[in-house]
C-alpha cells in the first residue's frame, strides 16, 4: 500500500516567534517544537508533515493553491489572519481536504476582535486554549477523520 499523503501544517503572522512573543500568553515552547510536535505525532499513524510558516499571506495562499492533490488535511494556526483574511478562506478550500484550527491561547477570553474567525466555519474542528498541544491534538483529530 501506498504512503497516505502528507498533512500540511500552516502557520500564520508571528508564529516564527513563539517562545519570545508574549510567553505569558503563548507559553515558551517554540516553533520548532510545534513542527516537531506535530511531526512525531503524525508518524505514529504513519503520515508525513509539510510545514510552513510565514508572516506574508500571498505566499500561504500559494502554498495552498500548490497543495491541491498532494495533501491529505491541513492543520492552520491562522494566527491574526484568523480574524481578517477572506483571501485566507478561498484558498482553504482549493485542496478540498479537512482543516483543523488550531490556536494556543484561548482566544474566546481574550480581546472581542479574537472572538470572530473566518476560518472556523470551514474546519472539521477547531482546538484554542490547550496552548502547544493543541498541535497534537488537532494532529491526532485529523488523522482520525482521514483514516475514514
Ligand atoms: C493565535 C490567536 C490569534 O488571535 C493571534 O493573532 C495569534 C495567535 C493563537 O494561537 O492563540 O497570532 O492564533
Amino acid at each position: 500500500m501506498s504512503p497516505p499523503l502528507p498533512i500540511l501544517l500552516l502557520n500564520g503572522p508571528n508564529l516564527n516567534l513563539l517562545g519570545l512573543r508574549q510567553p505569558d500568553v503563548y507559553g515558551s515552547a517554540t516553533l520548532h517544537d510545534v513542527v516537531d510536535l506535530a511531526t512525531a505525532t503524525a508518524a505514529e499513524y504513519g503520515f508525513e508533515v509539510q510545514s510552513l510558516q510565514t508572516n506574508h499571506e500571498g505566499e500561504m495562499l500559494d502554498a495552498l493553491a500548490a497543495a491541491r492533490g498532494k495533501i491529505s488535511g491541513i492543520v492552520i494556526n491562522p494566527a491574526a489572519w484568523t480574524h481578517t483574511s477572506i483571501a485566507l478562506i478561498d484558498a482553504l478550500v482549493v485542496p478540498e481536504v479537512p482543516i483543523v484550527e488550531v490556536h494556543i491561547s484561548n482566544v474566546h477570553a481574550r480581546e472581542s476582535f479574537r472572538h470572530h474567525s473566518y476560518v472556523s466555519p470551514l474546519a472539521a474542528g477547531v482546538i484554542a486554549g490547550f496552548g502547544v498541544r493543541g498541535y497534537e491534538y488537532a494532529v491526532r483529530h485529523l488523522v482520525t477523520l482521514v483514516s475514514q
